[in-house]
């Protein structure tokens, strides 16, 4: 799968181990940055940059790390087509994208630690959509609200 991740300084040490831990698993990871780390960098840069790439379809899902993952969940939920959630568990990761399609997994790196995260990315990665009415007719309904409201 194409993974496009990035972090600020708050996600920076952590992006390095599921850059790794993806790529291990075989997947085309592009890493939007940080590329060093900058204790003055802003989360809603990296959100961009990942959002982005989801909405042009160069990348099939997304990861963005900030301290808490909020910041970064925040920024991201602001483009159009983007689904982000902060998760810091396996099954809301693995059922955000089931049921809502989430398209963006945000972590807070000072929240969890490695391993934890690294099984929660998996669930995401390896996660997809049902295809059940329901799931669809609530996706429909949301995809109105980016639309109207
Ligand atoms: C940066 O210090 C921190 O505020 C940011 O990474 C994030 O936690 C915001 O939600």
């Amino acid at each position: 799968m194409k993974i496009a991740i990035a972090a600020d300084h708050g996600g920076f040490s952590l992006k390095a181990d599921l850059v790794d831990m993806l790529q291990q698993a075989g997947h085309a990871v592009d890493d939007l940055g940080a590329h060093e780390y900058l204790a003055n960098d802003d989360y809603p840069d990296y959100a961009l940059l990942v959002g982005k790439a989801v909405q042009s379809g160069r990348a099939e899902r997304g990861i963005v790390l900030c301290g808490s993952g909020i910041g970064a969940c925040i920024a991201a939920n602001k483009l159009k087509g983007i689904r982000a959630g902060v998760c810091h568990d396996t099954y809301s990761a693995h059922q955000g994208v089931e049921h809502d399609d989430m398209n963006v997994l945000c972590l807070g790196a000072r929240i969890i630690g490695v391993e934890p995260a690294k099984e929660i990315v998996t669930a995401f990665v390896n996660a997809r959509l049902n295809t059940g009415e329901r799931y669809q007719r609530r996706l429909n309904k949301v995809l109105a609200i980016e639309r109207e409201a």
